[in-house]
């Protein structure tokens, strides 16, 4: 089992040290975080993005808005928020209220302040390899992934699930990372016998435990980064963990997985968005 929450306890570490140094030239790194509407589950997100940033010394503040918010009040935010010099990184919590324009508002945000790496012009960065952001959730992924010591190269890599966030942007670095990458999704045709074939699997679906044991090649690495609800009410994974732990050779549990990396990788972003905004090498 791959244990996420300690691994990401290391990152934060070497990010509250980075946090120092920076504050030691002058340099509070801050994130603004904004919350349109009431959805209980974005609200915890929040709450612990903010948590997360008070325990590094990172400066946050949150922008708690109605669910009658305009889309052209957001933008305003938004753009607000674009010019506010304590401020690096700006993240809108998604998804927005129906109504409200997601991708107008991502566009919106300055990509110097873009810690989800959502803009397109950092989406095209990330297609090309040459990140200036990573995205959260698939950042996490590569970084348990090479703590455990476990290479993509030559693997055969499933993803199911096509979304901006995870799936799409964890095939590409999959790729980077030299694997052979497949893509699935609710159309795929013979899924089981694809997801088969994986070295790796990562399920983002956001389907409470889609992934049953007889889609699992014995031995394989079982990436889960679903946050769903079982019939119980019970939060689970896309992963029937019960069933496919004794298969794989390294699972990530729900919760405790995936879930504090992503949340590691966006305090590492906030860092790097001021490190940029402050003209410093990155690299
Ligand atoms: N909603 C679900 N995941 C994310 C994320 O990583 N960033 C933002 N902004 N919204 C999300």
């Amino acid at each position: 089992m791959i244990d996420g929450k300690a691994i990401s306890k290391e990152i934060k570490a070497s990010v509250a040290a980075e946090v120092e140094k920076l504050k030691a030239m002058g340099i509070t790194p801050g994130l603004a975080v904004v919350l349109v509407g009431n959805d209980p589950a974005s609200r915890t997100y929040v709450t612990n993005k903010e948590k997360d940033c008070a325990s590094v010394g990172i400066y946050s503040e949150e922008y708690a808005l109605p669910e009658t918010t305009t889309q052209k009040e957001l933008l305003e935010l938004v753009q607000t928020l674009n010019s506010k010099k304590t401020i690096n990184g700006i993240l809108v919590q998604l998804p927005l209220p129906a109504g409200l324009n997601e991708e107008e508002v991502i566009k919106t945000i300055n990509p110097l302040k873009d810690v989800d790496a959502f803009h397109p012009e950092n989406v095209g960065r990330i297609m090309i390899g040459n990140c200036r952001f990573l995205p959260c959730t698939p950042a996490g992924i590569m970084e348990l992934l090479h703590h455990e010591g476990i290479s993509p190269e030559g693997k055969r890599c499933v993803v199911i699930g096509r979304s901006n966030i995870v799936g799409k942007p964890m095939a590409m670095l999959l790729l980077h990372a030299n694997g052979t990458v497949t893509i699935c999704h609710s159309k795929t045709r013979g899924l089981k016998e694809i997801c088969r074939e994986a070295d790796i699997l990562v399920a983002a679906v956001g389907k409470p435990k889609f992934v049953t044991a007889d889609m699992v090649k014995p031995g394989a690495v079982v990436i889960d980064v679903g946050m769903d609800r079982d019939e119980n009410g019970k939060l689970c994974g896309d992963v029937d963990f019960a069933n496919v732990e004794s298969i794989a050779s390294y699972i990530t549990p729900v919760p405790g997985g995936v879930g504090p990396m992503t949340r590691a990788m966006l305090l590492k972003n906030t860092i790097t968005a001021a490190k940029i905004q402050n003209g410093m090498d990155v690299i």
